[in-house]
């Protein structure tokens, strides 16, 4: 590879994550920064000594710029789509924030542009990088716990002073913005839920319309079965406690632990006294996230987090939603 990856970056708040990512990258350099609220982007071109003539507040400017190779993008939800199109459509490859649209019809057109542009795309549902996660893909794939039964997640953060208009937004239901970390865990680790039921509770978060507390139950193929927790007010530390069961063993882990606990049985089925593995707590590792997107466009690789899989997870969270409000159950369509 004779020339590195020109990179944009466009949202400077979680966003600067992906500037820590490009920055770490060694096939990467950083050619815009962008964000349409100057003091933002003034305070991330400082803190990364970025040079002010590659400081942008139009995102257009990147659009519209061809020496730029790939874009990532972290604004608010609902300017997902727009935002990720114009830049498919411009050849760039896309690397862009969770979750990929708040609606059914923005995760269509984003599905559907990504296809026809034939350039990458990423959503970054980065606790599939998260080490405590990937050791759990990495055991259950060893088949160390034996055929999945029951397989449990949660999303429980505390929103109470987090109030920007766009996260009140009731497309922005807490189940979307923030519980679809869980429910794109769980289909990463089980597969794809084919039916859904969920209850949801509102106490804790006046400044919402929407349920800030959802229980969802869920039916996967195989003889499997799954729950998800969300809470985005609850009165504790930030949490994504997951638990997999399988007919061999048992899985506990969590995104804010150092240590995951794992049960495994004799050649008799006795349950042994628990094992503890130490993991890395890296809640956001955006620099490994980055590094996979760049060799996937290097190196021509398919990227597992593609807009299908971002659609898929976010079908499901649109499930959950529906369920809690209409009593039913709700099958996702996969459909896409
Ligand atoms: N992966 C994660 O765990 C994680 C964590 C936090 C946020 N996020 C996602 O990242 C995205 C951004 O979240 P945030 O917390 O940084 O939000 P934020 O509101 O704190 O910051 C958004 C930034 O984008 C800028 N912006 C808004 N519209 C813009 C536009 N059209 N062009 C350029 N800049 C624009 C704003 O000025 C602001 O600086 C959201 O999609 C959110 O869901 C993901």
């Amino acid at each position: 590879m004779s020339k590195k990856l020109r990179v944009a970056n466009i949202g400077m708040k979680f966003g600067m994550c992906h500037v820590e990512g490009a920055l770490d990258c060694k096939d990467a350099e950083i050619a815009v920064i962008c964000d349409s609220n100057e003091e933002n982007l003034r305070f991330a071109g400082e803190r990364y000594n970025i040079p002010e003539e590659k400081w942008t507040t139009d995102y257009m400017d990147i659009v519209n710029n061809n020496e730029i190779d790939v874009v990532t993008v972290a604004i608010p939800d609902q300017q997902h789509k727009q935002v990720s199109c114009d830049l498919l459509r411009s050849g760039k490859h896309v690397l862009c924030e969770k979750p990929l649209a708040l609606t059914r019809e923005d995760i269509e057109e984003i599905v559907k542009v990504a296809n026809e542009c034939g350039k990458k795309f990423m959503v970054g549902q980065i606790c599939r990088f998260t080490p405590a996660f990937e050791k759990a893909k990495e055991i259950i794939e060893a088949g160390t716990l034996g055929e999945l039964y029951f397989v449990e997640s949660e999303y429980a953060h505390d929103y109470m002073l987090i109030q920007e208009p766009w996260r009140c937004d009731p497309k922005r239901h807490g189940v979307i913005g923030g519980g679809c970390h869980a429910i794109d865990l769980l289909r990463w680790l089980a597969g794809d839920p084919q039916e859904v039921f969920a209850y949801g509770t509102h106490k804790l978060l006046p400044h919402v319309t929407y349920d800030d507390a959802t229980i969802a139950i869920m039916k996967f193929d195989e003889n499997l079965a799954g729950k998800v927790f969300v809470s985005t007010g609850c009165k504790r530390d930030y949490t994504m406690r997951t638990v997999i069961y399988g007919t061999k063993g048992t899985l506990i882990c969590d995104n804010t632990s150092p240590s995951m606990t794992l049960f495994t049985t004799d050649e008799e089925g006795i349950t042994q006294d628990p094992q503890t593995i130490e993991v890395e707590v890296n809640n956001h590792n955006a620099v490994k996230e980055f590094a996979v997107f760049a060799d996937a466009i290097l190196n021509d690789k398919n990227v597992l987090t593609d807009a299908l899989e971002g659609a898929k997870t976010v079908e499901v969270c649109l499930a959950i939603v529906e369920s809690a409000k209409t009593g039913k159950i709700v099958k996702p369509d996969y459909t896409f």
